[in-house]
């Protein structure tokens, strides 16, 4: 599909880039993909497209340098211009307001779109309205490609392929849990959060399902915790049912499982589960309230409104480098799908990064976007359609190890 694209101005346009997690994305750009990259910054603000392009020429002054592209992606025709002259498209608007805009402008121009959208209520509708028509047009759009829920695909799509590979057994469970991740959310991902309030309860409650997004529905009934909703694993440890991400990662993990072939690849007893690494009971049923804390804080009008008096707004974030200072880390241990469960071979995987969540995804949104520009050999023969990080498989893997992140499996 890529092959007849190459006349096109722009390999790459990073739309919403004046935003908080699409200058980190533009920076990394700068500083990691091919100098010779023709590509484009896009956002509705000329001042702010200027002081972005300044700082990244600062820091990169000797590659081809972006341009500038003003665009107010509710403008349905000159975002439909600016779309066609791309080979593949990041978005990183705010997806609950104008997401789908960019998703329909390039399916219509046949440019491959990654973003980092993870509302799954949102995915769950644009599966349902685009995922047939980018098929029919061969374009991937794939989401959900930040520290949420890049990392936990790929491990889960490495490790089942090490099980696979060394037993040729399939899998039954990935167990993951978070050791590192710090929670300073940007404005952004707050109003994203917060959006969620907006959905019947009716809406949510099977949105929570394991299986929301995928084509077909698999076998997991628990996630194994006791009482207190802990569990624990004799690699990895105490682990809480807190992890702020579960329910989406988890969703979209299961994506990948049902696009490929519903059991025939990870194996049809397969499930996913993350949690938080906990010290103790003590400390993990803490995570858990902290966690449940949150979840109330942001969809209750009352106390919605006394979190925006505190809370970043859209455009702000933690401080950069700070943020470029905090490690995201995750294990994880995939079980082989055997009667007896004491004796059945593990995968034991790792991941860090040498940076904080939005650099995570900064990372992941760049290196995949380089994907699907250079490579695009997606997982499963797909030839488009709503696919998940996990299409972009070993090639994603390598290069994002390339920029600094770990990311490995044994058998143990
Ligand atoms: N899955 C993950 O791991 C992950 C990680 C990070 C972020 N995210 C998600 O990424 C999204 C963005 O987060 P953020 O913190 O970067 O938000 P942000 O700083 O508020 O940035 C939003 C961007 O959208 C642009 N935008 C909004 N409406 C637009 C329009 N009509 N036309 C053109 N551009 C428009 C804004 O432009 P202006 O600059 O002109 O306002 C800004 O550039 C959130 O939904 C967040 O949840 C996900």
């Amino acid at each position: 599909m890529s092959k007849d694209k190459s006349d096109r101005e722009y390999d790459l346009v990073v739309v919403g880039a004046t935003g908080y997690t699409g200058t980190i994305t533009a920076t990394h750009i700068a500083e990691h993909l091919p100098t010779n990259l023709k590509w484009a910054i896009a956002g509705r603000s000329g001042v702010k497209l200027e002081a972005l392009a300044a700082e990244l020429k600062k820091l990169s002054p000797d590659r081809l340098q972006p341009a500038i592209e003003i665009v107010d992606v509710e403008d349905k025709s000159k975002l439909s211009s600016l779309v066609k002259k791309a080979r593949v498209c990041i978005s990183v608007v705010s997806y609950h307001h104008v997401g789908a805009e960019v998703i329909e402008a390039c399916i219509k121009n046949r440019t491959d779109y990654i973003d980092t959208a993870g509302s799954v209520l949102h995915i769950r509708n644009w599966i349902d309205k685009y995922h047939k028509a980018a098929e029919l047009a061969g374009v991937v759009l794939i989401h959900s490609c930040g520290a949420f829920s890049a990392p936990q695909d790929l491990l889960t799509w490495a490790s089942v392929r090490e099980l696979a590979k060394k037993f040729s057994m399939k899998t039954k469970e990935l167990v993951l849990s978070v050791v590192s991740i710090a929670s300073d959310p940007s404005g952004g991902t707050i109003e994203s959060m917060m959006e969620r309030g907006a959905f019947g309860a009716e809406v949510l409650e099977k949105a929570q399902q394991p299986w929301y997004l995928s084509p077909t529905m698999g076998k997991q009934s628990s996630n194994s915790t006791n009482f207190f909703g802990m569990r624990h694993d004799s690699f990895l440890g105490g682990l809480s049912a807190s992890a702020i991400n579960a329910v989406q990662n988890r969703a979209v993990i299961h994506r990948t499982w049902g696009l490929l072939g519903g059991g025939k690849d990870y194996g049809p007893n397969f499930q996913y589960n993350e949690y938080k690494k906990a010290s103790s009971t003590l400390a993990g049923v803490f995570q858990i309230l902290n966690t449940r804390a949150i979840g109330l804080l942001l969809t209750i009008p009352p106390l919605k409104a006394i979190a925006m008096m505190f809370l970043p707004v859209p455009g702000e974030g933690p401080d950069l480098e700070k943020e470029k200072n905090y490690r995201v880390e995750m294990e994880a241990v995939a079980i082989a799908d055997v009667d007896d469960d004491k004796a059945a071979p593990k995968v034991y995987s790792h991941f860090a990064y040498p940076g904080g969540p939005y650099h995570t995804t900064g990372a992941f949104l760049a290196q995949g976007a380089a994907s699907l520009l250079y490579v695009r050999k997606l997982e499963g023969g797909a030839v488009g359609g709503l696919l998940t990080p996990a299409f972009l498989g070993a090639d994603l893997i390598e290069r994002i190890q390339g920029v600094g992140a770990e990311l490995s499996t044994k058998i143990v």
